[in-house]
């Protein structure tokens, strides 16, 4: 599995698998050094490089010779961006510069590129997470465990409008419930509640996993329960917990599903519970699907079958590191950000000015990234998944079966 992961993405992608990496976050070092190359390569080559592809390219490459692999098909005019044997050159003018010439001629450019490289891992920057939108025919492979990919926080959505409606969604419903981060959903992993292998009663490991599950107070059930209970479960809970066969819908039918509006975030550890098969020749469907429009934040499912031991230890670590996430959050922050939001209501109802609700959402920016220097970067859910992953026995064989739809979702401390 590793080594079909790895050629998939030689084969496939070449040097430019940087470009499915998250933006990086400001670098100062990455500013200069993609100043200097953009007017060494328009003052030598006579070449108006996209500083935008050229920032993906410099910051997410893991060795010099990619980057210069990939600068060197960026200077051969409309040349394929297939590897480099293959170009067409001979259709072109081959006064323009061939990958060897290009190659030989900058010995400069080299030594700006390693520069840079060797300046930016000392920095250590971090990246934004990645919302991957999959085209059917390739949603069934999984991109999360391709090297470039697996340390990194990897979402899947099934549109790019579907990202921004689910936003909306869990927004316009979280704003009831004061939710407090400016772009992206947030849950309390502690308020969470779990159905654990209900038909199962020779599974002599659920008791073991059930005091786990107990022991961090968690709310839930470990026998079969009524389609209503379950429902309310998903509806007044932040975080909703399946371990058992396939994808639920035995206990959970798709329809009852729909039907809410304000879903909790799942993890689905069932057998291929996030697999989307073919519906004879209509798109792929799958209950995951059924969860998003219910306006569920991030749903963590099976691509394929997993066994029940090596998925529990993958959903222990998940939770667990939410968990540990939740108990570093300070009480302070959330008070302070709170009473502003309170205190930005209030005004805008009294001058109903833009000028304002402007001034008050600055100063909100303000403490946000006060209580992130306190806190240190937030972390999403699915940042915890890479750990997660190595967690397993089989890290590639079961480790690499669980994927996130969603968004980016936050933890965040409610009073219980
Ligand atoms: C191709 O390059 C040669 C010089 O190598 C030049 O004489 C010729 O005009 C160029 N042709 C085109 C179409 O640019
Ligand atoms: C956002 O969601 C709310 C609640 O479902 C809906 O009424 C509103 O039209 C949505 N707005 C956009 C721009 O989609
Ligand atoms: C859930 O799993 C069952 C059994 O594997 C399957 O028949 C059904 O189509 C699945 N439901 C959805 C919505 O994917």
């Amino acid at each position: 599995m590793f080594l079909w992961c790895r050629s998939l993405e030689q084969s496939w992608l070449g040097p430019w698998k940087c470009l499915l990496l998250g933006e990086l976050l400001h670098s100062t070092c990455l500013d200069t050094a993609l100043i200097k190359m953009t007017t060494f390569l328009k003052c030598n080559f006579e070449l108006n490089a996209n500083q935008n592809l050229l920032r993906v390219i410099l910051g997410g490459s893991s060795c010099i010779s990619e980057i210069e692999e990939c600068i060197c098909q960026m200077l051969v005019p409309k040349c394929c961006i297939t590897r480099s044997e293959s170009c067409p050159n001979k259709k072109l003018n081959i006064s323009s510069f061939t990958c060897a010439q290009a190659k030989s001629l900058s010995g400069f450019l080299h030594q700006l590129i390693s520069e840079a490289t060797y300046k930016l891992e000392a920095e250590c920057i971090e990246r934004r997470p990645v919302i991957m939108v999959l085209d059917s025919d390739v949603q069934m492979l999984p991109w999360e465990n391709l090297p470039v990919l697996r340390k990194e926080e990897v979402y899947r959505m099934p549109s790019v409008g579907s990202i921004s409606a689910l936003i909306n969604l869990t927004f316009y419903y979280q704003g009831q419930f004061g939710g407090h981060d400016a772009t992206f959903p947030s849950i309390d992993p502690l308020d969470a509640f779990y159905l654990l292998h209900p038909t199962d009663n020779s599974n002599c490991r659920k008791g073991e996993f059930e005091d786990w599950l107990r022991d961090k107070k968690l709310k839930g059930k470990a026998e079969t329960s009524s389609v209503e209970e379950l429902v309310l479960a998903l509806k007044s809970h932040d975080l909703f917990l399946y371990f058992g066969h396939g994808n639920g819908t035995q206990f959970l039918p798709k329809d009852e599903i729909e039907k809410i509006s304000s879903c909790a975030a799942t993890l689905l550890m069932g057998c291929s519970s996030g697999s989307l098969p073919f519906v004879g020749c209509y798109n792929p469907h799958g209950i995951v699907l059924s969860y998003l429009l219910a306006g569920s934040p991030a749903i963590i499912a099976n691509l394929w079958e997993v066994t029940d031991k090596d998925i529990e230890r993958f959903g222990k670590t998940v939770l667990s590191a939410c968990l540990k996430e939740r108990s570093t959050l300070s009480h302070e922050c959330r008070t302070l950000v709170d009473e502003l939001e309170s205190v930005s209501i209030g005004s805008s109802e009294v001058s109903a000015t833009r000028i304002a609700s402007k001034g008050t959402k600055l100063r909100n920016d303000n403490i946000n990234s006060r209580c992130k220097e306190t806190t240190g970067r937030r972390s999403s859910i699915a940042s915890f998944m890479s750990q997660a992953r190595e967690a397993c026995v089989f890290p590639f064989l079961i480790g690499a079966s669980p994927v996130c739809y969603g968004v980016p979702t936050g933890i965040r401390k409610k009073d219980l």
